[in-house]
């Protein structure tokens, strides 16, 4: 029960967003020791339908997966939230709360972008992407909903991070955050990879009409900057194939 949760009882608390899977609620940091002054509590729901001992099975990895594979992306220099507290008992992750970022769902969806600008988000997806399966961090539910944006103000100096793209220079424009990886898993095998990117197309083709350009400049990126790019991209036309078989058949 969510009443009985000793995380919200004593703390000021709102509801950011509810899944199928879990609530996520912001809290008033009561000491104000976050430089925001807030907390994002994520906490798994409990399912009836579901037998208990394997419920609780499920949502113990979940939590796990999910508190593990940040710290590894915190380790690989990646941005992601700081985990402060895992508990298993009340299913819940304790996490720092990103209030200037919005999932890149949602920055699509507005079109809060210039045109120009879709290239360069492809290219520091890509690179993101790039960088977590060069490192064997396989995300296992890559959606447009499972990362967020930020953009950086156009004029700031950074030119330690200027990227070369077709021979351009661009600024980091954006800050690209994943999250949720409660389905996250160890793996080198480049189809495990080449899942990934097949997941993250069809939730940019099922969700975000007219965005086949921005996967494709992400592909185009992503095999340019991972070390294991082309045999990736060789994996997920077999993929592509394994789908198109299995949409055909039914
Ligand atoms: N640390 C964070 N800071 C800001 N916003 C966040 C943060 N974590 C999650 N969100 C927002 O809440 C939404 C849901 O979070 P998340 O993806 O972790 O839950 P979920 O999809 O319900 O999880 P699951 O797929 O495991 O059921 C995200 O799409 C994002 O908009
Ligand atoms: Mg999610």
């Amino acid at each position: 029960m969510v009443d009985d949760c000793p995380f919200l009882k004593n703390c000021e608390h709102s509801l950011l967003f509810q899944g199928a899977e879990a609530c996520l609620y912001i809290l008033k940091d009561p000491n104000n020791i976050l430089p925001n002054g807030q907390f994002l509590l994520k906490k798994r729901l409990l399912k009836q339908y579901r037998h208990a001992e394997l419920d609780k099975k499920l949502t113990t990895k979940r939590i796990t997966q999910e508190g593990r594979t940040l710290l590894k992306c915190q380790r690989l220099g990646i941005k992601v939230p700081i985990v402060y507290l895992t508990d298993l008992h009340e299913r819940v992750i304790l996490m720092e709360y990103l209030n200037d970022y919005q999932s890149l769902r949602c920055f699509l969806e507005l079109q809060a972008y210039q045109d120009s600008d879709l290239k360069v988000l492809s290219l520091h997806v890509a690179r993101l992407i790039a960088k977590m399966h060069d490192a064997g961090v396989i995300h296992g539910d890559l959606t447009t909903s499972n990362l967020l944006v930020k953009q950086i103000a156009e004029n700031l100096p950074l030119p330690e991070a200027e990227v070369v793209m077709n021979g351009e220079n661009h600024s980091e424009k954006f800050s690209i955050v994943p999250i949720d990886f409660g389905l996250s898993s160890g793996s080198d095998s480049s189809e495990d990879k080449a899942v990934d990117l097949y997941v993250l197309e069809r939730a940019i083709l099922t969700t975000h009409a007219n965005m086949t350009s921005f996967f494709q400049s992400f592909l185009e990126s992503y095999v340019a900057v991972s070390k294991f790019g082309g045999s990736t991209k060789t994996k997920l036309d077999e993929v592509r194939a394994r789908g198109r078989k299995r949409d055909m058949l039914g």
